[in-house]
């Protein structure tokens, strides 16, 4: 193994760019999330679309179809959720998949619910099978069963919900089940943002926590965000930082540089987790083609933060590609590590 693997095997801890949440960051998160359809920057598509089945169900006096968002983790799932509640104007309940381990757990919030309420249920894909057979019934017929009781004695009570709106959000909608994937009315699939979307994501936040930032140094942390609003926010915060420690404040390029620069951010605004999987790829594996759970072994990580999180930006910069037997490196990505590419890699001219 050589050093510069040995290196990057101590260092996934993703402390700038992990697209999770961490302790402390809720409250920011809060702060900068846009509360109207308006103010939603990017997404135009989704946003047109919602915009119509929003309306066209408020017009005619009834509640909107069951909303599926799905998309790779910080591009404003929960943020849409929140605002579609807003829109409106009614309760949003939230929930999640994980949360809902026995159909009891979700029996408990359904019945909750008032008439025209928004229950946001995230990660949906990790909701237990009782439960998702009982969502089901309630999505398509606002009526559950509910057994009372236990073995042969047991009895089950029919039970009416309000009209509700289901919206419900996934970053792996390839998990969800036919059924339940056919139940929703309207599917928005989240796309990555591009610079001019992510430099207005960056100008507003700045406004909004009273910092002063050169232009092209907006379009420099938004270029180096992995098309993420959630990266795109967390490191003006640390250019930030930068700024007022070695400055007077004030992001210029400069600034904006030299923090990324501390903070292990290249750039293709790939993170430290990124580059250890291209190098386990490239390094450890020839270019693949290579199982993604062997690549998480060879990082550290679980496979599902390496399939989820890392490989959607992968992908899209054509770093990597998914083939049948596995994942294989493409030509840039052995440029990217600065490496000379052998014969026969995907994307070699
Ligand atoms: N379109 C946008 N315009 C401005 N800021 C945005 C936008 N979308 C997301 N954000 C910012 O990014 C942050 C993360 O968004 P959000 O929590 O909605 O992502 P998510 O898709 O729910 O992620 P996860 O899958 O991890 O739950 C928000 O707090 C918000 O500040
Ligand atoms: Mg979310």
């Amino acid at each position: 193994m050589s050093d510069v693997e040995r290196t990057e095997f101590q260092l996934p801890e993703r402390d700038v760019v992990d697209t999770r949440l961490q302790a402390g960051e809720q409250d920011a998160e809060t702060t900068l999330r846009p509360r109207s359809l308006d103010e939603f920057i990017g997404q135009q598509k989704v946003r047109s679309q919602l915009s119509l089945v929003l309306t066209g169900a408020k017009n005619r006096g009834v509640t909107p179809d069951h909303v599926l968002l799905s998309g790779p983790p910080g591009l404003g799932k929960t943020t849409m959720a929140m605002i579609i509640a807003q829109e409106l104007n009614t309760n949003l309940r939230m929930t999640s998949g994980p949360a809902l381990e026995r159909a009891g757990d979700l029996a408990a919030m359904l019945s909750n619910l008032m008439e025209g309420d928004v229950l946001f249920i995230d990660e949906i894909h990790r909701i237990a099978r009782p439960a998702e057979e009982m969502l089901y019934m309630a999505m398509e017929d606002f009526r559950i069963d509910v057994i009372v009781g236990k073995g042969p004695g047991a009895t089950s009570i029919p039970l009416e919900i309000p009209p509700f709106t289901l919206v419900a959000a996934t970053t792996r909608s390839g998990m969800l089940t036919g059924p339940l994937r056919d139940r929703f009315g309207f599917t928005a699939q989240m796309e990555f943002y591009d610079v001019t979307d992510l430099t207005r994501v960056v100008t507003r936040a700045a406004t909004i926590l009273g910092v002063s930032i050169d232009h092209d140094a907006a379009v420099e942390i938004a270029s180096r965000s992995r098309g993420t609003p959630r990266i795109a926010n967390r490191l003006l915060r640390r250019v930030r930082d930068f700024a007022e420690v070695n400055a007077d404040g004030h992001i210029d390029m400069a600034a904006a540089r030299g923090a990324l620069e501390v903070f292990d951010v290249d750039e293709a605004g790939l993170d430290r987790l990124d580059r250890a999987v291209l190098s386990a790829l490239i390094r450890g594996h020839g270019g693949g083609p290579v199982g993604v759970n062997t690549l998480a072994v060879a990082v550290g990580e679980e496979s599902t933060t390496v399939e989820e999180v890392c490989e959607p930006y992968l992908v899209r910069a054509g770093l990597i590609a998914r083939t049948g037997r596995g994942r294989v490196a493409t030509a840039a990505a052995w440029h990217h590590l600065g490496l000379t590419p052998p014969d026969g890699t995907l994307g070699l001219h």
